[in-house]
Formats: C-alpha cells, sequence, structure tokens
C-alpha cells in the first residue's frame, strides 16, 4: 500500500484513528477522555504534516518523474541525495543515543545497522540466508528483503546503502570521492543534514518522536516512487547500465511503512512520556528543513536550465 495525496486529502477533511484504536475504544481499553483528546490530535498532525505542502506537492520529483533532466542535473542531484544519505547516518546514531527505552533503542539501532550493511533476516527465508556464503546475491538490493529484523543476520559491505548509490553513481561517471561529504553539498543540502541531526537526533524524545514521524510519512508518501519512475525512464532511454537498487528498495520498503505511520503515531500518543507540543515542534521543523532541501534543488535545476 502506498499513501497517495488523494487518501492523505481525503483524510484532511475526517482523519481516522487505525482499526486497532477503534477496536480498543470499542473494548473500553480506551476512556472517551483520552479517545477525544487523540481525535484532536490526530487532526493537527493531519493538518500540519500530512497534507504539508512538500509532502503532497513536491515540484523537484514531479518534474524529475518525468525523466527529462540532463545528465548534469542528474549528478547533482546524485551528489546532494549522497550527502543527505550519509549525514542521516550521524542523526541516526543521535537518535539510537537518546532512546529513552530499550526497545527504542533497538529500533533506531535496527535502522542503522541496516543503512551500514547488516541485511533484514526474514523469518521467511531464514535457511537459505544460513547457505549464502557470498555477498553477491546477498546484498543485491534488487534481492535484498524488506521485512525481517537484522537480529541475527548477517552483515556485508555490498550492502550499505551508500555503496548502492556509489554502484548507480557509477556509469554517470561519479567515482566514490564525488559523493556523500559534507564538502559536496549545497548549503541548502548542508541545512537540511544539520537540522536533521540536531532535530531528528534530539535528545528530547518528544521533539525526536515528531521528527521521526514527519520523515517517515514524507518517506512514505510517495517520493520514491517519483524518483524510481524517472530514473527508469532514464535508464530505458540513455542510461542501460544504470542500476536503480538504491532507488527500488528505498521504495520498496517505505511503501511498506506507509500502512504503519498512523499505529506509530497512536504507539507515540499513549506514551506515557507524550508531550504533544513538543512532538508537533520536531515534525514541524522537520518538514521546514525537507522543504529547504527540495526547493533547494529544484532552484538548482531552474537556474541551470536558465544558464
Ligand atoms: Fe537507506
Amino acid at each position: 500500500m502506498s499513501v497517495t495525496p488523494q487518501v492523505l486529502a481525503h483524510q484532511a477533511d475526517a482523519p481516522e484513528p487505525s482499526p486497532e484504536f477503534l477496536a480498543r475504544e470499542a473494548r473500553g481499553e480506551i476512556t472517551p477522555t483520552e479517545a477525544s483528546r487523540y481525535r484532536a490530535f490526530l487532526k493537527r498532525v493531519v493538518a500540519e504534516f500530512l497534507t504539508h505542502r512538500i509532502v503532497v506537492n513536491n515540484p523537484f520529483t514531479r518534474w524529475f518523474a518525468q525523466g527529462q533532466m540532463s545528465d548534469d542535473e542528474l549528478r547533482h542531484f546524485t551528489v546532494q541525495f549522497s550527502v543527505f544519505s550519509n549525514q542521516f547516518l550521524i542523526a541516526q546514531l543521535k537518535k539510537m543515543l537518546a532512546s529513552d527505552s530499550i526497545e527504542s533503542m533497538r529500533g533506531a539501532k535496527e535502522i542503522l545497522a541496516n543503512e551500514i550493511g547488516a541485511v533484514f533476516r526474514s523469518s521467511k527465508a531464514r535457511g537459505s540466508d544460513v547457505q549464502r556464503t557470498d555477498a553477491g546475491e546477498a546484498a543485491d538490493p534488487e534481492l535484498v528483503g524488506i521485512e525481517g529484523s537484522v537480529d541475527g543476520g548477517r552483515f556485508w559491505f555490498k550492502a550499505a546503502h551508500f555503496e548502492w548509490l556509489v554502484d548507480f553513481a557509477q556509469p554517470l561517471g561519479l567515482r566514490f570521492e564525488d559523493l556523500g561529504k559534507r564538502k559536496h553539498g549545497t548549503p541548502s543540502t548542508l541545512h537540511f543534514c544539520d537540522r536533521l541531526i540536531e532535530v531528528y537526533g534530539s535528545e528530547d524524545p518528544n521533539i525526536g518522536a515528531g521528527a521521526g514521524f514527519a520523515i517517515e510519512n514524507w518517506a512514505a508518501a510517495g517520493f520514491w516512487q517519483e524518483l524510481e519512475d524517472g530514473l527508469k525512464l532514464v535508464r530505458a532511454e540513455r542510461h542501460p547500465k544504470l542500476q536503480l537498487g538504491f532507488w527500488t528498495w528505498h521504495n520498496r520498503i517505505e511503501a511498506q511503512h506507509a500502512g504503519h505511520t498512523i499505529s506509530d503515531l497512536e504507539a507515540a500518543f499513549f506514551a506515557p512520556q507524550f508531550e504533544e507540543e513538543k512532538f508537533l515542534t520536531g515534525g514541524r521543523a522537520m518538514l521546514e528543513a525537507l522543504s529547504v532541501f527540495w526547493r533547494g534543488l529544484d532552484a538548482d535545476r531552474v537556474y541551470s536550465a536558465s544558464a
């Protein structure tokens, strides 16, 4: 399932709690006061996060999906995305260190470990995982699973998301040393990365949780699909050697996450330490920083087209 802008716009009129929430409410496990407090919060989240303009209307990714970018524009985009991809590791590590429970620390650690090369071990595929002895098939993003846990799984250098991005960039003439460092980032990309480190990686768990929800919801709302669509056109038309695994893997996993975001929100809201205003502040700050990143890329393409 993926969340489309239409679905979100519909939710803005009538935000719905998850089926699990409704069932718990029907069983009397949630008091009427708690339920109405949650519904009011959900309305704010929908209005401020789910229908935020950068989530439902991103001019850069809409343009990118048409596959009409020049090679220079594609290289510029790749380099900026690689900077974000690497700086995200710092933000994720900070989030992990700021965790307020062993469970949330494991959740954060799982994402970090997977980023750097620990593949998910699905209960369905345990037998074959154990048999594998080389990284070829096991680390191929076209084949690597999107379900399960890194717990008891295997680590491959080749399964690091950054290495997938390096493989993607190679036919475009970009080498490892052209990618991923702060020195390669534009001011708008670095602004986004710095806010990610500060807000998503905040020591205050409520601010971090709000930022995490905003990022997760952004990632689940369809931009990976637009990037994949554009890159498939580029590959078909002029770059047959492009390896799209970095993009297709993220698109697959985020489409799967889209169904979880409302349940995650409920779990955060009913946690004992939850503070609504801080959560909203964290989310708002993250979406603003995301807007700076995408608007920066959009301005760069408009500028290069008119130069
Ligand atoms: Fe990733």
